[in-house]
């Protein structure tokens, strides 16, 4: 018999096994000082465009002034215990009560955490019978939300029309078999490539399928529609989406999340959440927190429309430079180049120490083979002089990947890796 963790011994993953030539640099970087535009990595300035505080929120005073007073009311322990059990006051209840009024849903249930949240929620709405349709692009906390289903799933192909009508189709025919219904999870925002899922089209399909629809609005949330509301807003079907999710990682810029539906449905999945029926409940200092920085997405439109001005200054530069961004719909932006993974990081390298500019890489197994994701999230803390500063630099580091300076620099680490 083995020892269970050989393995493990053997095999560090897919990513694990960049390590050696990775940690500490391409990831888990330490970027140091206060969250803004500009911090410091390995002791020097960078632009930073690898972080999702949208609105800027992060390291605003008063913003900071709430946390920290609610910090020194309440210490990071109150409430103790679940919802259910000891764990539930009427700032929760105040805080679900606005949330859901902001996004127009009838009522909205918090989670300790988005990804958890998302997994508990799949799996409270379905039984066996139900059959789950979703993109095959899903965020991780879908997938496995959908991985604890025990009947049927189809993937359709990313935001593609005819493959979700298909899929719904096939979905359709078994659920009549099994005697369940039927459950359509997209995101709001992809958040790799930035496009918005196809929530019109999936919503008009709703006069020809029976399906609910469930939208995880994590990178929506506070950056798109009038009001801020995310993604169902922007397109104008926010009352189709049936379950609306959102995170408090990226536009609230804290910890936490929430679920917004009607009020049966949100009754139903407080009983039956299990995240959170078997989870200490998000502590207070958390829930004050998020209660102020709502009102500022509430009352400062000014924070989008800067986050937006930035958006727009960013891509429209990459694109008048030539750069292929893909077909983004939001703030995300990538940047698409060619290139092995060897000259991938000499060219982050590069970026981080010469022109100080930091962003996020994505490369082989995300993305196909050869190519190289530059990930930009522009925030409203952003300057336009910190956009021109990055199209500088990355035509420089264009130049130097065609030219070839990246392949002999990386010549070592492609010998190393055997690429
Ligand atoms: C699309 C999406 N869903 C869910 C999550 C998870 O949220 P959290 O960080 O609150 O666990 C993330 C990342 O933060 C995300 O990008």
């Amino acid at each position: 018999m083995r020892d269970l963790f050989d393995k493990i011994y053997k095999d560090k993953g897919p990513l694990g096994k960049w390590a050696d030539q990775a940690e500490g640099y391409f990831v888990f970087p330490k970027l140091e000082g206060p969250i803004s535009n500009r911090m410091k990595f390995q002791g020097r300035e960078v632009i930073t465009w690898s972080i999702n505080d949208y609105l800027g929120l992060a390291n605003m005073d008063e913003v900071r002034k709430v946390d920290a007073e609610a910090a020194a009311s309440y210490g990071s322990a109150y409430p103790m215990g679940a919802r259910m059990m000891s764990g539930h006051t009427d700032l929760h209840e105040q805080l679900q009560n606005e949330l859901a009024a902001f996004v127009d849903k009838e009522a909205a249930y918090l989670l300790n955490f988005g990804y958890q949240g998302m997994v508990s929620t799949i799996d409270a709405l379905v039984s066996k019978d139900d059959v789950i349709v979703y993109d095959v692009d899903a965020h991780a906390c879908i997938i496995d939300g959908v991985r604890l289903h025990q009947g049927k799933r189809f993937t359709y192909k990313h935001n593609d029309l005819e493959s979700i009508e298909k899929n719904l189709m096939r979905a359709t025919k078994m659920a009549e078999k099994t005697g369940g219904g039927i459950l359509l999870i997209s995101e709001g925002v992809f958040g790799m490539r930035g496009e918005q899922g196809r929530l019109k089209e999936i919503a008009a399909l709703k006069e020809k399928y029976n399906f609910r629809l469930f939208v995880d609005d994590a990178h929506g949330f506070g950056t798109l529609g009038k009001t801020g509301a995310g993604a169902g807003e922007e397109q104008g079907v926010q009352d189709q989406i049936d379950v609306y999710f959102a995170t408090f990682a990226k536009s609230m810029a804290s910890t936490g999340a929430f679920i917004a539906a009607d009020q049966e449905i949100i009754d139903y999945l407080k009983y039956n959440l299990r995240s959170q029926m078997f989870a200490k409940s998000l502590q207070m200092q958390l829930v004050v927190g998020a209660l102020k920085r709502l009102d500022m997405i509430r009352t400062m439109p000014e924070l989008r429309e800067k986050l937006w001005e930035n958006v727009r200054a960013l891509q429209n530069g990459l694109k008048d430079r030539g750069f292929d961004i893909g077909t983004t719909q939001s703030c995300v932006t990538p940047v698409y180049l060619k290139g092995s993974i060897p000259e991938a990081m000499a060219l982050v390298k590069d970026l981080r120490e010469n022109h100080g500019v930091f962003c996020s890489i994505v490369v082989y197994p995300v993305i196909p083979k050869g190519l190289i994701l530059l990930r930009l999230i522009p925030t409203a803390t952003h300057t336009l002089q910190d956009v021109e500063e990055t199209l500088e630099a990355f035509s420089s580091i264009r130049e130097r990947l065609e030219n070839g300076t990246y392949k002999r620099m990386s010549a070592a680490l492609i010998e190393a890796m055997g690429e």
